[in-house]
């Protein structure tokens, strides 16, 4: 299982520091989560602000979009080269388009499901994804609970990725600690997004060693 913190948990007043702290705490990505006050009910950061994290990071960027115009943001984080794009299926028109551009642009592309999409709207997409962003909580905010149906879902997926494509990765976002790690990772999730869980720990080097299974 790979770790990758959300920094919508950290300290923005200490951003620097604490991207630092997750970094050399041994996680594997930094999971920048970009929400635009539209697509959901929040607002979060920009490519002044990525860039610093970028900066900061010595492990690759995980972007995940939570945005109306995902070509718009996507153009406007790729010169960051973060390892990962993720974009919400709810909100493309044309997400074969958009995962062919991503990876023109040298990025690996990953679409992300909210908690009520099903996984067979990606019978056909799979085969060009690199990973599968599966929503555990409604994407806007930090510190929400587990929803427990998420997991028949990924069995799914899970099934589905055998079939289609091996080498897709499954991550999921929310809501994740150490109490449900074990499930997740029996039904094939390769990586965990966790924020609270992984910033409101006593150490930060014990919460994701406790995510590492
Ligand atoms: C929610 C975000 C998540 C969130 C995870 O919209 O996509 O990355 O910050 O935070 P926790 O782990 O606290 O649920
Ligand atoms: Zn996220």
């Amino acid at each position: 299982m790979l770790v990758a913190p959300s920094v919508l948990s950290a300290d923005f007043g200490n951003l620097d520091r604490d991207v630092k702290a997750i970094c050399e705490a041994g996680c594997d990505l930094v999971h920048v989560d970009v929400m635009d006050g539209h697509f959901v009910p929040n607002l979060t950061i920009g490519p002044v602000v990525v860039s610093a994290i970028a900066k900061a990071a010595t492990k690759p960027l995980d972007v995940h979009l939570m945005v109306e115009n995902n070509t718009f943001f996507v153009n406007l984080f790729a010169p960051l080269k973060p390892k990962y794009i993720s974009f919400h299926i709810e909100q493309e028109k044309h997400p074969h388009r958009l995962i062919q551009h991503i990876r023109s642009l040298g990025i690996k592309p990953a679409i992300a499901l909210n908690p009520h999409t099903p996984s067979d709207t990606l019978e056909y997409l799979i085969e060009d994804l690199d990973m599968v962003l599966v929503m555990s909580v409604n994407p806007g905010f930090g510190g929400q609970s587990f929803i427990p149906n998420v997991v028949d879902k990924i069995k799914h997926l899970n099934e589905l990725r055998k079939r289609k494509n091996p080498n897709c990765l499954i991550e999921i976002d929310g809501g994740v600690s150490d109490k449900n790690i074990t499930i997740l990772n029996d039904v094939g999730v390769d990586i965990c997004v966790a924020g609270s869980y992984v910033f409101k720990h006593k150490s930060l080097k014990q919460a994701i060693q406790a995510l590492h299974i």
